[in-house]
Protein backbone atom coordinates (compact mmCIF):
# COMPACT_ATOMS: atom_id res chain seq x y z
CA UNK A 1 0.00 0.00 0.00
CA UNK A 2 1.41 3.55 -1.04
CA UNK A 3 1.70 5.91 1.64
CA UNK A 4 -1.04 8.92 1.05
CA UNK A 5 0.91 12.26 1.64
CA UNK A 6 -0.69 16.04 1.50
CA UNK A 7 0.41 18.90 2.20
CA UNK A 8 -1.69 22.01 3.05
CA UNK A 9 -1.22 25.33 3.88
CA UNK A 10 -3.58 28.50 2.97
CA UNK A 11 -3.53 29.50 -0.78
CA UNK A 12 -1.70 26.16 -2.40
CA UNK A 13 0.65 28.82 -4.38
CA UNK A 14 4.20 28.80 -1.86
CA UNK A 15 4.39 27.12 1.14
CA UNK A 16 2.42 23.57 0.31
CA UNK A 17 3.30 23.18 -3.58
CA UNK A 18 7.12 23.34 -2.64
CA UNK A 19 6.35 20.72 -0.08
CA UNK A 20 4.98 18.32 -2.46
CA UNK A 21 7.50 19.40 -4.91
CA UNK A 22 10.39 18.82 -2.88
CA UNK A 23 9.39 15.94 -1.50
CA UNK A 24 8.96 14.30 -4.53
CA UNK A 25 12.31 15.71 -5.51
CA UNK A 26 14.20 13.43 -2.77
CA UNK A 27 11.99 10.04 -3.02
CA UNK A 28 12.70 10.41 -6.87
CA UNK A 29 16.36 11.21 -5.80
CA UNK A 30 16.16 7.99 -3.34
CA UNK A 31 14.36 5.48 -5.41
CA UNK A 32 11.45 5.63 -2.92
CA UNK A 33 8.95 7.16 -5.56
CA UNK A 34 6.78 3.58 -5.78
CA UNK A 35 6.09 3.79 -2.17
CA UNK A 36 4.21 7.45 -2.36
CA UNK A 37 1.47 8.77 -3.87
CA UNK A 38 2.08 13.06 -3.19
CA UNK A 39 -0.09 15.77 -3.19
CA UNK A 40 -0.68 19.54 -2.23
CA UNK A 41 -3.76 21.98 -1.26
CA UNK A 42 -4.83 24.81 0.02
CA UNK A 43 -7.29 25.49 3.11
CA UNK A 44 -8.86 28.66 1.01
CA UNK A 45 -9.61 27.96 -2.80
CA UNK A 46 -8.38 31.52 -3.19
CA UNK A 47 -5.97 30.30 -6.38
CA UNK A 48 -7.87 27.46 -7.46
CA UNK A 49 -7.18 26.50 -10.58
CA UNK A 50 -3.55 28.48 -10.84
CA UNK A 51 0.15 27.65 -11.19
CA UNK A 52 2.20 28.42 -7.95
CA UNK A 53 3.39 31.80 -7.14
CA UNK A 54 5.84 33.04 -9.80
CA UNK A 55 8.14 33.83 -6.75
CA UNK A 56 8.11 30.04 -5.22
CA UNK A 57 8.46 28.84 -8.84
CA UNK A 58 11.35 30.77 -9.82
CA UNK A 59 13.51 30.62 -6.48
CA UNK A 60 12.88 26.59 -6.18
CA UNK A 61 14.04 26.68 -10.14
CA UNK A 62 17.50 28.29 -8.72
CA UNK A 63 17.92 25.32 -6.74
CA UNK A 64 17.07 22.63 -9.44
CA UNK A 65 13.65 22.14 -8.53
CA UNK A 66 10.47 22.40 -10.83
CA UNK A 67 6.94 23.28 -8.97
CA UNK A 68 4.86 21.89 -11.02
CA UNK A 69 1.41 21.85 -9.12
CA UNK A 70 -2.13 23.72 -10.05
CA UNK A 71 -3.76 24.97 -6.82
CA UNK A 72 -6.66 23.52 -5.17
CA UNK A 73 -8.52 23.69 -2.30
CA UNK A 74 -8.97 21.01 0.36
CA UNK A 75 -11.67 19.03 0.11
CA UNK A 76 -13.34 16.11 3.03
CA UNK A 77 -12.44 13.66 0.44
CA UNK A 78 -8.34 14.47 0.78
CA UNK A 79 -9.52 13.74 4.85
CA UNK A 80 -10.56 10.34 4.42
CA UNK A 81 -8.07 9.38 1.42
CA UNK A 82 -4.84 10.86 2.85
CA UNK A 83 -2.67 9.24 5.48
CA UNK A 84 -0.91 11.94 6.06
CA UNK A 85 -2.38 15.32 6.39
CA UNK A 86 0.59 17.81 7.29
CA UNK A 87 0.02 21.41 7.56
CA UNK A 88 2.66 24.22 6.68
CA UNK A 89 1.34 25.87 10.14
CA UNK A 90 -0.80 25.91 13.40
CA UNK A 91 -3.75 28.67 11.56
CA UNK A 92 -3.76 25.80 8.93
CA UNK A 93 -3.57 22.94 11.20
CA UNK A 94 -6.40 24.42 13.30
CA UNK A 95 -8.19 25.15 10.12
CA UNK A 96 -7.78 21.34 8.80
CA UNK A 97 -8.57 19.68 12.49
CA UNK A 98 -11.55 21.79 12.43
CA UNK A 99 -13.11 19.98 9.07
CA UNK A 100 -12.32 16.39 10.55
CA UNK A 101 -15.57 14.30 11.81
CA UNK A 102 -13.43 11.65 14.05
CA UNK A 103 -10.34 11.47 16.16
CA UNK A 104 -9.04 9.08 13.44
CA UNK A 105 -8.88 11.77 10.78
CA UNK A 106 -7.54 14.17 13.86
CA UNK A 107 -4.61 11.96 13.95
CA UNK A 108 -3.54 12.62 10.37
CA UNK A 109 -3.16 16.10 11.12
CA UNK A 110 0.57 16.48 11.75
CA UNK A 111 2.70 20.12 11.35
CA UNK A 112 4.97 20.21 9.12
CA UNK A 113 7.95 21.49 11.20
CA UNK A 114 7.26 19.00 14.20
CA UNK A 115 10.81 17.39 14.13
CA UNK A 116 12.37 20.50 13.02
CA UNK A 117 15.29 20.42 15.54
CA UNK A 118 16.10 23.96 14.83
CA UNK A 119 12.66 25.00 15.94
CA UNK A 120 10.54 22.46 16.62
CA UNK A 121 6.84 22.89 16.02
CA UNK A 122 7.25 26.11 14.76
CA UNK A 123 5.61 27.81 11.40
CA UNK A 124 6.45 27.81 8.12
CA UNK A 125 6.39 31.81 7.46
CA UNK A 126 4.15 32.81 4.87
CA UNK A 127 6.42 34.08 2.23
CA UNK A 128 3.39 35.80 0.13
CA UNK A 129 3.34 39.48 1.81
CA UNK A 130 7.06 39.84 1.62
CA UNK A 131 10.17 39.77 -0.52
CA UNK A 132 12.72 37.00 -2.23
CA UNK A 133 14.52 36.23 0.92
CA UNK A 134 11.32 35.08 2.84
CA UNK A 135 11.25 32.99 -0.49
CA UNK A 136 14.56 31.77 0.11
CA UNK A 137 14.18 31.00 3.56
CA UNK A 138 11.03 28.79 2.89
CA UNK A 139 12.98 26.72 0.65
CA UNK A 140 15.69 26.35 3.23
CA UNK A 141 12.70 25.42 5.95
CA UNK A 142 11.43 23.14 4.00
CA UNK A 143 14.07 21.19 2.11
CA UNK A 144 15.64 20.58 5.80
CA UNK A 145 12.62 19.18 6.89
CA UNK A 146 11.85 17.06 4.05
CA UNK A 147 13.98 13.44 4.51
CA UNK A 148 12.71 13.43 8.08
CA UNK A 149 9.25 13.68 6.75
CA UNK A 150 9.60 10.61 4.41
CA UNK A 151 11.82 8.61 7.18
CA UNK A 152 9.02 8.83 9.72
CA UNK A 153 6.41 8.07 7.21
CA UNK A 154 8.45 4.83 5.82
CA UNK A 155 8.53 4.14 9.57
CA UNK A 156 4.85 4.48 10.20
P1 LIG B 1 0.52 29.92 0.86
O1 LIG B 1 0.62 31.53 0.81
O2 LIG B 1 -0.54 29.58 1.90
O3 LIG B 1 1.89 29.49 1.31
O4 LIG B 1 0.16 29.45 -0.53
C1 LIG B 1 -0.53 32.31 0.60
C2 LIG B 1 -0.80 32.78 -0.66
C3 LIG B 1 -1.93 33.50 -0.90
C4 LIG B 1 -2.82 33.75 0.13
C5 LIG B 1 -2.56 33.29 1.40
C6 LIG B 1 -1.40 32.57 1.64
N1 LIG B 1 -4.00 34.51 -0.11
O5 LIG B 1 -4.81 34.64 0.81
O6 LIG B 1 -4.22 34.98 -1.24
Amino acid sequence: MKKRVLFICLGNICRSPLAEALFIHRIKERDLEHLFEVDSCGTNGFHNGERADERTRKNALQHGVEVPSISRQLTFGDVLDFDFLITMASDVQFQVQRFCETDDQKNKVQLFRKFDVSAPNSNVPDPWYGGEDGFEEVFHIIKNNIDVWIDHILEE
